[in-house]
């Protein structure tokens, strides 16, 4: 069968690539969507459950690091656009082991770009009709006072975190091969995402499990560094208006315009939790535990998005508290999922960061 579109997703097994091949995979039947996941401790195939069988899906198990093998892959499914998701996410695991995320973040994403330089300057057309789109973060940008202000496509990088300097790494690569080689590219920052399918070492997902079985939630420092939070849906459908309307070479900012106190969304979690497993009001919250700080925290991210409202008319669909009581329940409903990616190899990791269960 002739597709019209053959795209690779990389991470598509991991929290927001699972949603955005899902979309694709679902919306654009004439696409082919050709997954190239790793599958590290964040990648999950059950995550695809629901659409392994479709016919234009092609799942690769392969490292971005492996420039033969993204090579190959570009050549094998004659791709003409990349959506670039797959990197280590998790800002502790950066403190712990910041090789792994130069690793994957830095060399992968620049082994996935000399691999469609190589394949698309070998073609007659060239870069027509080819795009490179790289999914980075807001934690690019550094971090906000309580002050206001937000971030917008032109804030200054100033990145802390391993992780965060890792993703601003990948983001100058991404720019540098457009300025340098003509490579059509476009890089979007995006807030933190919450939904199912996210592993259990981010907050949303580890309080839920966490307030479930009663154990301790560890809240960092005092509670009150804020994020911007925007459901993962939401982030796949930007992503689609981005992929088919973005202007090459431009960056746009993704976010909620939802900004949380940690301390206060995880007494809405508390609150929705004990409400849905019905305990008394308030059960849960003897739980929480105020534990050291992250080392270098950053206090505040706030995104501004207004540019991709005006220029390509996209907004978040669901309000905070509707997208959290879907989560919660999610979740709850969803026990065998958390069962297994708390289990097998990455098990041992689990316990050292966050004890036994
Ligand atoms: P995740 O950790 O849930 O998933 C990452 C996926 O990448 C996994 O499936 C993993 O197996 C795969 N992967 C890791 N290393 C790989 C390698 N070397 N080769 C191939 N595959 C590899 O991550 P996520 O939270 O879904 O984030 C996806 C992307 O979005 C990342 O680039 C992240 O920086 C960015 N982002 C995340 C958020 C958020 O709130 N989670 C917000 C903004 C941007
Ligand atoms: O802003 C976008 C980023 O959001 C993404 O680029 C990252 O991939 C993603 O992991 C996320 O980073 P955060 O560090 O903000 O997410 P995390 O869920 O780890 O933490 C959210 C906040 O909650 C943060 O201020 C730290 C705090 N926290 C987190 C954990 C895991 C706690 O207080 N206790 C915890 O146990």
């Amino acid at each position: 069968m002739e597709f019209k579109r053959n795209i690779i997703i990389t991470g598509g097994a991991g929290f927001i690539g699972s949603h955005v091949v899902r979309l694709f995979v679902t919306k654009y039947p004439e696409y082919r969507i050709i997954n190239v996941d790793k599958l590290t401790y964040a990648g999950n195939l059950a995550n695809l459950a629901d659409i392994e069988d479709r016919e234009n899906y092609v799942f690769v198990k392969a490292d971005i690091c492996d420039f033969e093998k993204m090579q190959e892959v570009m050549a094998a499914y004659n791709v003409d656009s990349i959506i670039h998701l797959a990197a280590e996410s998790h800002v502790d695991r950066s403190i712990k082991d910041p090789f792994t995320f130069a690793r994957t973040n830095v060399m992968g994403t620049l082994s996935l770009l000399q691999a469609a330089k190589c394949r698309w300057e070998s073609l007659p057309e060239g870069y027509e009709g080819k795009l490179f789109y790289h999914i980075s973060t807001d934690e690019v940008y550094g971090a906000l006072q309580f002050d206001g202000t937000l971030f917008t496509e032109t804030t200054k990088y100033d990145p802390h975190s391993p992780y965060s300097a890792s993703k601003a790494s990948s983001d100058h690569f991404v720019r540098a091969f457009h300025d340098t080689y003509g490579m059509p590219t476009i890089v979007t920052n995006c807030s933190n995402n919450y939904g199912p399918y996210q592993f259990p070492e981010k907050l949303i997902p580890l309080f839920i499990n966490n307030i479930r079985h009663r154990r301790p939630l560890p809240v960092y420092g005092k509670g009150e560094n804020v994020r911007d939070w925007l459901y993962v849906v939401d982030h796949a459908r930007a992503i689609d208006v981005i992929f088919h309307k973005g202007k090459v070479a431009e960056t746009y900012n993704i976010g909620g315009f939802n900004e949380w106190r940690n301390i206060d969304i995880v007494k809405v979690i508390i609150k929705t939790v004990d409400r849905l497993l019905g305990n008394p009001e308030g059960a849960s919250l003897d739980l929480i535990t105020y534990v050291t700080d992250r080392k270098g925290h950053d206090l505040r991210y706030a995104i501004d998005s207004t540019k991709l409202k005006n220029e390509l008319g996209w907004e978040p669909s669901l309000q905070f508290e509707e997208g959290i009581e879907k989560t919660v329940r999610w979740y709850l409903d969803n026990q065998e999922w958390m069962d297994n990616v708390t289990s097998g190899n990455y098990q041992s990791y689990y316990e050292e960061m966050y004890g036994k269960r």
